[in-house]
């Protein structure tokens, strides 16, 4: 008996901490902040592509549509409640087609040219430099214009750049005062060509950093107008323009731009439905931003031997989902539906960003408005929000904020067929309001997963958030038709010591918590 009894102790005594084993723990080091995580990491990419400008944002002042100068109220309303923090422009592959000459001046004098990369449409560059900057003005954003290197000449880039921020009076400046902008433009950030490896040149990676230490010898601003000056770097998994540009460029280089974009099928070709997928489609998207992980911890190797006192950035301005494009459009409009999925991913992507926070000073999702991976779908004079605009919002007191070193512990690996990634994703930062950010992901689209927070060894008295879920993975947002995905809010509290979070499946939840 006395055996027995000895037995029973011992397996209790087994489960209990087999249990207390497999419990998973999310502690945030509360004492160690990291870098800041740049606010341009929230980024957005406009380009003259599709509706993503013209009628998406830019109706014109004769338009029945509300607008200001042009630009429509609503979209700049609900842009700005995002607390858009930059906006890149006008591409893209577009950059390396647009000479900016073409876009100052009486708009109804304006050459009309034919967008050959984007669908072949008339563009009556109604909207250019005096333009775009109104907008980012409207917005209270950052400004990122895109130079031409594809088919320009850096005489035109210097004299683009001459032409936003010269203060004297030559003849250009004065051009600039004559299309009604005295004050000087505020660019924040320039960049030599796009995608110059495929769209903008096809060129090989050493032929570009020559290039890029020719043009950018003439880049010249006034000292307090001066931008960050951008190469164009690589693709994906792919870091030799990190390395060759560098080992190889030094003058007006502030860092690189890198492009990853995620399709469902991991192929340019057949790329995938945006909706009306299976779960194995939902993981095989959802795991792909491991690749971002690794790309970046790839480009911090190289940039820290050739860059050593950390003088580059790593730009990502071009990011997102793309997908097969959506029956009856233009196929050169890129537009596709934003589900759940959608929001999912861009969270993701956040939590890696912020991981990186010590290189990675901007990215730009493609893109703000009807192309690709949207903040916001228009049609006619309505607007709808995306799933996608909605996890931007609920991650917007990560901007600026210090980041948290923190660990997962248990976290287990969700797996539909070939296809597997850890369930949760996270991240944590001290806000600039000084409260406690805490972001977290579960990627299961079928079952709620619980975890314990713990601040240090502490448990915090109670979080209090939103949570942005829903009940089908490819649950959307659509005109017309009541929203399925919006915030909720979230509140715990400790018992005894403990604080429990149950994360819903496919959600995402961005806690304060109150120590
Ligand atoms: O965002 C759409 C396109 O994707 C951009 O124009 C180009 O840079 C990339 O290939």
């Amino acid at each position: 008996m006395k055996k027995q009894l000895l037995a029973l102790v011992a397996t209790l005594v087994v489960s209990t901490s087999a249990l207390a084993a497999d419990e998973i723990k999310l502690i945030v080091d509360t004492a160690k902040p990291g870098p800041v995580i740049h606010r341009n990491i929230y980024g957005q990419f406009a380009e003259h592509l599709g509706t993503g400008i013209y009628e998406g944002m830019w109706v014109g002042p004769e338009s029945k549509i509300p607008n200001v100068r042009g630009w429509r109220k609503d979209v700049v309303a609900a842009l700005k409640d995002l607390k858009v923090p930059l906006v890149r422009w006008p591409g893209g592959c577009f950059a390396d087609e647009y000479h900016w000459r073409d876009g100052i001046g009486p708009r109804n004098k304006r050459p009309v040219k034919i967008n050959t990369h984007w669908g072949g449409v008339p563009e009556n560059n109604a909207v250019g430099t005096h333009e775009f900057f109104d907008l980012v003005e409207q917005l209270g954003a950052e400004a990122y214009v895109n130079a031409n290197v594809g088919t320009g000449t850096p005489q035109e880039a210097a004299e683009w750049l001459e032409y936003m921020t010269g203060e004297g009076n030559a003849t250009i400046v004065e051009q600039r005062r004559k299309n009604g902008r005295d004050k000087p433009f505020r660019v924040h950030y320039y960049a030599l060509g796009n995608e110059t490896w495929g769209c903008g040149g096809n060129m090989r990676p050493e032929y570009y950093a020559d290039l890029y230490r020719h043009w950018a010898t003439f880049l010249k601003t006034p000292a307090h107008n001066r931008p960050q000056f951008i190469a164009s770097g690589g693709n994906d998994l792919d870091t030799t323009w990190t390395e060759v540009l560098s080992k190889n460029v030094r003058h007006n280089f502030d860092g690189i731009a890198h492009h990853a974009y995620t399709f469902p099928s991991g192929k340019w070709e057949g790329k995938g439905a945006a909706a009306g997928f299976p779960e194995a489609e939902w993981v095989s998207m959802l795991a792909q931003v491991g690749k971002i992980d690794q790309v970046l911890v790839k480009s911090k190797v190289i940039l820290d031997k050739n860059d050593p006192k950390k003088k580059l950035a790593i730009y990502f301005d071009e990011w997102g989902s793309w997908y097969d494009p959506e029956p009856g459009s233009n196929p050169g409009f890129l537009v596709q539906r934003n589900t759940l999925r959608d929001a999912l991913l861009a969270a993701l992507h956040f939590n890696v960003f912020h991981d990186h926070a010590d290189r990675v000073k901007m990215s730009n999702i493609a893109q703000m408005v009807n192309v690709l991976q949207a903040m916001i779908l228009t049609s006619k004079d309505k607007l709808v929000l995306t799933p996608t605009y909605h996890a931007f919002a609920l991650y917007t007191p990560f901007q600026d904020a210090t980041s948290l070193p923190f660990k997962i512990e248990n976290n287990p690996v969700y797996k539909v067929d070939k296809f597997e990634m850890p369930t949760l994703s996270a991240t944590a930062a001290q806000g600039k309001d000084g409260k406690l950010y805490i972001g977290l992901v579960n990627a299961n689209a079928t079952q709620a997963t619980e975890l314990t927070l713990l601040l240090g060894s502490e448990a915090p008295k109670s979080v209090k958030g939103k949570l942005l879920t829903a009940g089908a993975m490819d649950a959307q947002n659509e005109l017309g038709k009541p929203a399925q995905v919006l915030p909720q809010a979230f509140e715990a509290q400790a018992t005894n010591g403990k604080l429990t979070i149950k994360l819903p499946a496919k959600s995402i939840l961005v806690l304060a918590a109150e120590r």
